[in-house]
């Protein structure tokens, strides 16, 4: 089928769908100019994951991995919510029943658009958690301190990022679930598909029997499974779809 009938099709089933779930990941931001994961330029071409997204890194090494994190949070807070973030917050703005945004991405670029039935299942890249006391807070300052304290206890601050090896928090696991389970229209933007439990949710959603579509550069391990696959830019095709 032409891209310009899938694109037709797709935004007919989108504005009679009722139950709308997406799932974001790092493509919907590289339009913003923030570096995907696994991309030619990716993070993790030129990054070891192991160095610096593991709760065993942090330990072993938290000046390296605050390092790393402060330079993604002053390379993030030069960027912008581009078409496609603002397409999303129109989206959930339109009468659908139930709305629920899940992104993979902690540059929180979803919630400076504007959107607000959201999970941001791998964190946020702007909150700290104090690896003392535990509490969570909101921090944009940049630079942080080569190792942050808490200002309660002053035990280590961490980034407030879920790492490889560790849970999802259970309250979003639930949100995720409660989407999916109960949506008819799944659609998923530029994420490569093999991080989980978030490559699960493809699936999950087809197994209830919803309309399954898939925006990306290129086809993914996901393509196979979902009803439309439209390939192209998110900035260019999600704005098409309202
Ligand atoms: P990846 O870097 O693995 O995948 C990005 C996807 O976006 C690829 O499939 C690209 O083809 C697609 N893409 C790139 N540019 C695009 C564009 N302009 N429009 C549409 N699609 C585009 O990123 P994720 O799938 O998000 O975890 O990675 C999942 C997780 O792995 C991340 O959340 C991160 C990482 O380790 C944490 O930070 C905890």
């Amino acid at each position: 089928m032409a891209t310009d009938d899938l694109i037709h099709l797709a935004r007919t089933h989108l504005a009679s769908a009722r139950n709308v779930t997406i799932l974001t990941g790092a493509g919907i931001s590289a339009d913003s100019g923030v570096p995907t994961f696994r991309g030619v330029d990716g993070l993790w071409r030129n990054f070891r994951a192991e160095d610096l997204a593991t709760p065993e890194a942090f330990e072993r090494d938290p000046r390296l991995v605050w390092e790393w994190y402060n330079w993604r949070r002053e390379l993030i807070a030069t960027k912008q919510p581009n078409p496609a973030h603002i397409a999303l917050v129109e989206l959930e703005r339109r009468a659908h029943d139930t709305f629920w945004l899940i992104t993979q991405n902690v540059d929180g670029l979803h919630r400076t658009a504007g959107s607000q039935r959201l999970s941001e299942i791998h964190g946020n890249i702007w909150k700290v958690r104090c690896t003392g006391c535990g509490v969570i807070t909101e921090n944009r300052e940049i630079p942080l301190p080569v190792l942050p304290t808490c200002r309660l206890c002053q035990a280590l601050l961490r980034p407030y990022i879920v790492w490889f090896g560790e849970s999802l928090r259970e309250e979003d696991l639930r949100r995720c679930d409660q989407a999916l389970q109960g949506c008819d229209l799944f659609l998923v933007i530029g994420t490569s598909g093999v991080v989980y439990p978030a490559a699960g949710f493809a699936s999950v959603a087809k197994d209830v029997g919803a309309l399954v579509i898939e925006i990306n550069l290129e086809s993914t391990p996901q393509s196979d499974l979902v009803d439309l696959s439209l390939q192209g830019r998110a900035k260019d095709l999600v704005p098409l779809l309202l």
